[in-house]
């Protein structure tokens, strides 16, 4: 007899393949009808079997999150690979013209600073490096100011072992947005606002020239893409959780859930086997408490590292020993945590994958 979830060892991630498969297809449909590329972020799942599905499902090529995550992946055999981020220091800027030696492989700068240590690596390597220019639309995390880009873009054509493949932005305060039209009408305006920047940086560049946007809200929300945009790059729609469940149109889509159990019930609250070192404290712009026991509708509403402590109308008639489904606010950092994920089809267990890239944070 095949393993059951309820057979299962807590915490466990376990990985429904029905939903992830029909996520895969939905996002891949949208980059589809939008005309363009769909270059999947794997740090959500960190695992070459669903890299294989999303390029299989017609996916171009990955996004990593580090140069150890590309590394992993370059290992497992995959050949295209782009970096939406960036280094610094001499050590890692060689490893990614290392990488570029094996792969097809691009980093992204937003400083000249990032592109002086790039070229200095990469100057009489056999193949060159590509860079992408990161523009900042209005996230203030990385990205250069627009009127920064032509002088980026000039140093990077002018380092002989550097090649311009691009910009890029991260509209991610786009998961701030009260509904649909606010989300268009943001991202719309990163559109605007990368164009704008790609036309500047464009004839600096020899060959592709990838102008590329992306997160999970706007793909799941159908966002219009403007003429131009050539690539999309979200990444936690593989899996959905519970911040992106009001842009998938409920819960039914999350495709990943930590099983707990219930190791005691007191008055007035029940205990689960899932802290913080399984579900993150990580709240997102949209959340309150810490999971969401979805088959109860009670949530998480306070951890410790090993304890989760679960209030609510009729939390008394969870049962001590009972297993759990916990959807969790968000599930990339929970699956950096597992060893393992546990895939599932209805109640069955029908496969067991290394999170091969997790912990690869250099
Ligand atoms: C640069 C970059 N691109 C793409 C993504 C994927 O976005 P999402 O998490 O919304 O799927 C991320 C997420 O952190 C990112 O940082």
């Amino acid at each position: 007899m095949p393993p059951s979830v309820g057979d299962l060892a807590t915490p466990a991630l376990i990985v429904d393949l029905d939903r992830v498969e029909a996520n895969l297809r939905r996002v891949q449909a949208y980059a589809d009808a939008q005309g363009v590329d769909l270059r999947p972020h794997v740090k959500t799942h960190k695992t070459p079997r669903f890299a294989r599905a999303q390029l299989d499902g017609g996916a171009v090529g990955l996004c990593v999150a580090k140069l150890g995550e590309a590394e992993a992946f370059a290992d497992a055999g995959f050949d295209d690979l782009v970096m939406p981020h960036t280094v610094a220091t001499a050590d890692k800027a060689a490893r990614a013209v290392a990488l570029a030696q094996r792969v097809r492989f691009a980093i992204g700068v937003d400083h000249p600073a990032q592109v002086a240590v790039l070229a200095a690596a990469a100057e009489g390597a056999a193949r060159r490096l590509d860079v992408r220019l990161e523009v900042d639309t209005g996230a203030g995390r990385g990205g250069a100011p627009a009127e920064a880009v032509a002088d980026l873009a000039r140093r990077v054509r002018d380092a002989a072992g550097l090649r311009l493949a691009g910009v890029y932005t991260y509209e991610g305060y786009t998961y701030e947005a009260r509904d649909r039209d606010e989300l268009v009408a943001r991202h719309d305006a990163a559109q605007v606002a990368l164009l704008e920047v790609a036309a500047t940086a464009r004839p600096f560049a020899d060959g592709a020239f990838a102008v590329s946007v992306g997160s999970t809200p706007s793909a799941l929300a159908e966002v219009p893409l403007r003429p131009g945009i050539t690539e999309t790059r979200p990444g936690t729609y593989v899996f959905d959780d519970l911040t992106q469940a009001r842009w998938a149109g409920g819960l039914e889509h999350a495709a990943a859930h930590v099983l707990a159990t219930v190791v005691s019930v007191l008055p007035g609250r029940a205990v689960l086997d899932a802290g913080s070192k399984t579900l993150t404290s990580d709240r997102r712009p949209v959340q309150d408490g810490h999971g969401w026991l979805v088959d109860h509708r009670l949530p998480v509403v306070r951890l410790s590292e090993e304890h989760g402590v679960v209030e609510g109308p009729g939390v008394e008639r969870l049962r001590v020993g009972e297993r759990v489904r916990v959807l969790m606010n968000h599930v990339c950092p929970v699956a950096n945590l597992f060893a393992e994920l546990h895939l599932v089809r209805e109640d069955v267990v029908v496969g067991v994958v290394p999170v091969a890239a997790r912990g690869r944070l250099t």
